[in-house]
């Protein structure tokens, strides 16, 4: 399992040192969400924190934008040391084009989907997407509880993969903990983002340990 901690509900007082703890631990990505205040109703941060982050972290940067227009931004994503960069099919009127511009850009495309945005929707782009990031809660926040319906759409993703005998890995956001890991990895997910469960716990590297054995 792939495991790319969420530093949202970290401790942003203590940026570097939360992120020297995943360093040291066997996290494979680290997971940053970024938040525009108008595609999802909260604000994180943006470009100059993300540069910090590059600066310390030992992990590739798995970037997630919650943000209208994401093209304006993908050259800025690249420029700050993303290695993944994914998209919300929601925000793209031209979602071809913008997985080409990601690419073009040297990163790898994902691209995400709402809880209410039906996975067939991708059937005739899914060759071209390194990763679709499925939403297992509403974007926005940390800490909310995982929709249950996830797992169908997941189940229906895998089988489309295999249909087109394509790579694309499966990642799973929202509300993900050592209660639900093993269940997502049996529905077909190969990474798994997580942000309270690991946060929040006295023992994030123990939690780390455990969601890579799932
Ligand atoms: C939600 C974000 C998630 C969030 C996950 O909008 O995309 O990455 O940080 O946090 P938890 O694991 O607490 O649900
Ligand atoms: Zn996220």
């Amino acid at each position: 399992m792939i495991v790319s901690p969420s530093i949202l509900n970290s401790d942003f007082l203590n940026l570097g040192q939360q992120i020297n703890l995943l360093n040291n631990s066997h996290a494979d990505w680290i997971h940053l969400d970024i938040m525009d205040g108008v595609f999802v109703p909260n604000i994180s941060f943006g470009f100059p924190i993300i540069r910090q982050i590059k600066k310390a972290a030992k992990k590739p940067l798995d970037v997630h934008l919650m943000i209208v227009e994401p093209d304006r931004y993908i050259n800025e994503c690249a420029d700050c040391g993303a290695e993944i960069l994914t998209v919300h099919y929601e925000a793209c009127t031209h979602l071809h084009r913008t997985l080409q511009q990601i690419k073009n850009a040297g990163m790898k495309a994902g691209v995400s989907l709402n809880p209410h945005t039906p996975v067939h929707l991708l059937d005739e782009i899914l060759p071209m997407i390194d990763m679709v990031l499925i939403m297992s809660v509403n974007p926005g926040f940390g800490g909310q509880q995982f929709i249950e319906h996830s797992y169908k759409k997941i189940q229906l993703l895998k089988h489309l993969i295999v249909q087109h005998n394509a790579s694309t890995l499966i990642q799973v956001d929202g509300g993900v903990s050592l209660q639900n890991a093993e269940a997502l990895k049996k529905a077909g997910v190969d990474v798994l983002v997580c942000g309270s469960a690991i946060f929040q716990s006295s023992d994030p590297d123990a939690v780390i340990d455990k969601l890579k054995l799932v």
